[in-house]
């Protein structure tokens, strides 16, 4: 969504952007190319892979832009408040990290359980699937993929792991499979596992959370914030986000109770209410944006 993303950030010279998902910095080339001579990004990615290839896609605006490797969810840790034009959230995996099988991403290629995009942090899918509780897996299965079986199959996986350790993500498939098996079904029957393990693995919810709190920091009044979607649970807490910044009260407790609701000055308001989606015409170039959502607040 290149088109969609310059239209809501409207890159100019002068201009300051920060996008905390770099991967192969398409988009941070385009902020940077478009708010040329003197915009300047800055970036990050927890990928280490992904901030060298950004590095060398960056060159030739070397100067105009400052790229770590780390967390979204420490960006306001160092670039000051108040600052920034624009901040994008590109959200999820990037074509290299699921095409290539030692990352341990894709169910459809063999490779070891991994699924970190910090390849430096202790905890792996392998480790969470030979060591968690059934209970801690099913609930993960279940919230984190919307798992229907996932207390099947998290039963499943605590049998045959004292057998032997998972390792790969062919056995974890192969289980998945054996237990519900493909017979017609659109979407194959480990996705949904799969997706709950990499948001678990990498906290993605957590880090969102943090991510979106932080880039209300950091950027300056009539900055914007675009972050792109990839399946529900995201948008939601992206919507949530957007609601609560965006109304003239503060709710006391959990539960929205209009008589306890005090008045609040807005901090954010949507550019456009809906969700924009990719064009038919991206999606047959990438089918893999069909499920990609673009919402974009304003800072007040
Ligand atoms: C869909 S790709 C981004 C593609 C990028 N916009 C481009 O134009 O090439 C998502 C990237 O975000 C990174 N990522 C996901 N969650 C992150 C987080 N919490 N902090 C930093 N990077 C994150 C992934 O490692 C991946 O490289």
């Amino acid at each position: 969504m290149m088109e969609e993303v310059l239209t809501a950030l409207s890159p100019r010279p002068g201009g300051r952007y920060a996008d905390g998902t770099l991967g192969g910095a398409g988009h941070a080339a385009a902020i940077l190319e478009a708010s040329s001579p003197t915009g300047w990004l800055f970036g990050c990615d927890r990928d280490c892979d992904a901030v060298e290839a950004a590095r060398k896609r960056l060159a030739k605006f070397e100067g105009r832009f400052e790229i770590r490797q780390g967390n979204f969810a420490g960006m306001s840790e160092w670039i000051e408040a108040g600052s920034c034009d624009g901040v994008l959230l590109d959200l999820g995996v990037s074509s290299p990290q699921l095409d290539l099988a030692e990352r341990g991403f894709s169910f459809q290629q063999d490779g070891p359980l991994d699924m970190r995009m910090d390849k430096s942090q202790p905890m792996t899918a392998a480790k969470l699937v030979n060591e968690s509780s059934a209970e801690d897996l099913a609930n993960i299965f279940w919230e984190f993929g919307g798992e229907r079986d996932s207390r099947r199959m998290a039963r499943a996986i605590e049998r045959d792991r004292q057998m032997r350790r998972f390792e790969t993500t062919r056995q974890l498939a192969e289980l998945i499979e054996r237990i519900s098996p493909r017979a017609g079904k659109k979407a194959h029957p480990a996705t949904k596992v799969f997706q709950a393990l990499r948001l678990a693995v990498n906290d993605e919810i957590g880090s969102l959370k943090r991510g979106l709190d932080g880039a209300l920091k950091i950027l300056k009044p009539g900055g914007r914030l675009a972050v792109i979607t990839f399946h529900s649970l995201e948008d939601r807490v992206v919507k949530g986000f957007g609601r609560t910044m965006s109304r003239d009260y503060t709710v006391i407790g959990d539960v929205d109770v209009p008589e306890l609701r005090k008045p609040a000055v807005p901090k954010m308001k949507w550019v456009s209410r809906k969700a924009i989606q990719p064009t038919q015409a991206e999606i047959d170039e990438n089918p893999r944006s069909r499920s990609a959502q673009l919402r974009v607040l304003e800072k007040i």
